[in-house]
């Protein structure tokens, strides 16, 4: 008699078994596949989250260290500046020259003339004047006495000086305006500059004089900087001037302008253009 096998024991039941069993493994499988891909984002986000962090951190770094060093070379404002110049805080730091003239009748700072003490009634902007009359007295403690050459001039003024100039240099106007500014473009028609002498003649002699070297080391304190110098000829467009003076508004304008070595010109970006500069190079070196 033939034994009846157990359900169990049957094909069938092995078929249906093996399949529920490959199922079940391939679910199991899946859900491995799954999980794994569910850890891979996981992973990768953090991995973007962090490089994205480092990079931030290292590019406000940079613009902190950037920042620091165009400060550092300007004023101490602590504003982030967008280009390596410094932005003026007054007109006193007005650049004037051949492509920045001013206009007519223009003074700077308080627009209004001051006459200066002893100097046979000479005018300049108030503060300028003020100031000059501090640096005056400041080399008067030290010993030494000075003449004042020239300070403020009317639009009338530079256009004769410019225009003398010229016929001193045989016609030549290009030689002339290295030496006399062009009408509108000295920094004496805004009432900021002065000319120091010791005996009333303007040359190079005066940077060894003890006045001059005194000026030199001591005019930032009164808010002047020693504007056009020997080794900035071929950027000012003016041929080195070391009896001439700029107000600039304050001492702490000044000494950041002279410590930065630089002159008004590279120091604003506020630089000739081409035409006004090239051509007067011969004259400048
Ligand atoms: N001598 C200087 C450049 C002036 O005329 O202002
Ligand atoms: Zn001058």
């Amino acid at each position: 008699m033939e034994r009846t096998r157990p359900a169990e024991e049957t094909n069938e039941y092995y078929s249906e078994k093996m399949k529920d069993l490959q199922y079940k493994r391939k679910s199991a499988r899946r859900r491995q596949i799954a999980r794994r891909k569910r850890r891979f984002y996981v992973l990768l986000s953090l991995v973007m989250v962090t490089f994205l962090g480092i990079g931030y951190a290292v590019s406000h770094a940079v613009g902190n260290i950037e920042t620091a060093e165009v400060t550092s070379s300007g004023k101490s404002s602590g504003q982030v500046q967008a280009t390596p110049y410094v932005e003026p805080s007054s007109d006193y730091e007005r650049v004037i020259n051949r492509s920045y003239p001013i206009e007519p009748g223009y003074i700077a700072g308080t627009g209004e003339l001051r006459t200066i003490a002893n100097s046979g009634g000479k005018q300049m902007e108030t503060n300028a004047a003020i100031n000059l009359e501090k640096m005056i007295a400041g080399l008067n403690d030290a010993g030494m006495s000075i003449i004042v050459q020239s300070t403020y001039r009317t639009d009338a003024d530079q256009e004769y000086l410019y225009n003398r100039q010229i016929g001193r240099q045989g016609g030549d106007e290009l030689k002339a305006a290295t030496i006399s500014a062009v009408p509108l473009t000295s920094e004496h028609q805004a009432g900021l500059a002065v000319d120091l002498s010791v005996d009333g003649n303007l040359d190079e002699s005066f940077a060894e004089t003890a006045q001059g070297q005194w000026l030199l080391e001591h005019c930032v304190e009164y808010g002047y900087i020693h504007r056009y110098t020997e080794d900035k000829m071929e950027i000012t467009g003016i041929i080195w001037e070391p009896w001439h003076f700029r107000y600039v508004g304050s001492p702490e304008v000044a000494k950041a302008i002279t410590d930065s070595g630089k002159c008004m010109e590279e120091y604003y970006g506020k630089f000739l253009d081409p035409e006004d500069i090239e051509p007067y190079l011969p004259y400048l070196k």
